[in-house]
């Protein structure tokens, strides 16, 4: 989850089974459906300006609806850095939400992997990162199921939420991902090319 920019802050599914969802680019359409979800989620406030980041990313950011369309279960809300250090971009992860009746159903798991598949798919990405609440154990171990690594705590991350401090959880991009389309997905594209 990233840090505020600057302000104060289905009925015939089975949970152990796959939920069938729609994937969605993020839109002028939905967008307002992102918010929301973030707002519910996340104990921090995000500006126009991160939503205007995400849409950037292209299809790294998703928006898992259930299959009729119309509810929002979730999204992966990511934003694309230069990487000063290196000839090429970063994807930082800044939000990644499923409602809580919709937990459980893989479509964390699946945002999460169309993301890294998207990302993969761009030479020009060298890794993918993200910052977590240092006691948000669950969120990390869900995140190192998928390769990422616990890098350096920031102290004082967050100014609003306490813990205040983040660790960050960064992967590698290229050889080290497989990539492979996630199940029980069908995607509405919005993006001409
Ligand atoms: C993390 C999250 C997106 C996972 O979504 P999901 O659709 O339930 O994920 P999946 O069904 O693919 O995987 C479920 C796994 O996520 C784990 N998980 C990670 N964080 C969790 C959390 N805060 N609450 C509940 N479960 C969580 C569960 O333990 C479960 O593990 P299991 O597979 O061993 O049972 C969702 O739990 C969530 O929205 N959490 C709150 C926001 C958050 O902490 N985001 C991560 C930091 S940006």
């Amino acid at each position: 989850m990233a840090r505020d920019d600057e302000e104060e802050k289905d009925d015939d599914d089975d949970a152990t089974t796959t939920t069938t969802v729609i994937f969605r680019d993020l839109t002028a359409e939905n967008k307002e459906d992102l918010r929301r979800l973030n707002q519910i989620i996340f104990p921090v406030r995000y500006t126009d300006k991160f939503y205007e980041d995400c849409a950037r990313a292209g299809a790294a950011t998703q928006l898992a609806y259930d299959k009729t369309g119309r509810e929002l279960l979730g999204a992966i809300a990511c934003r694309l850095e230069m990487d000063p250090t290196k000839n090429g971009a970063r994807l930082y992860i800044m939000t990644l939400g499923v409602y809580a009746p919709h937990r459980d159903g893989r479509i964390g798991s699946r945002l999460l992997q169309h993301a890294l598949n998207a990302a993969s798919e761009d030479a020009f990405i060298h890794d993918v990162y993200l910052h977590v609440q240092t006691n948000n154990i669950q969120a990390i171990e869900f995140y190192e199921r998928f390769g990422f690594e616990q890098g350096e705590v920031l102290r004082n991350y967050y100014k609003r939420i306490d813990p205040p401090d983040a660790v960050v959880l960064r992967r590698d991009l290229g050889a080290s991902w497989t990539r492979a389309d996630p199940p029980g997905v069908t995607f509405e594209r919005n993006f001409a090319a």
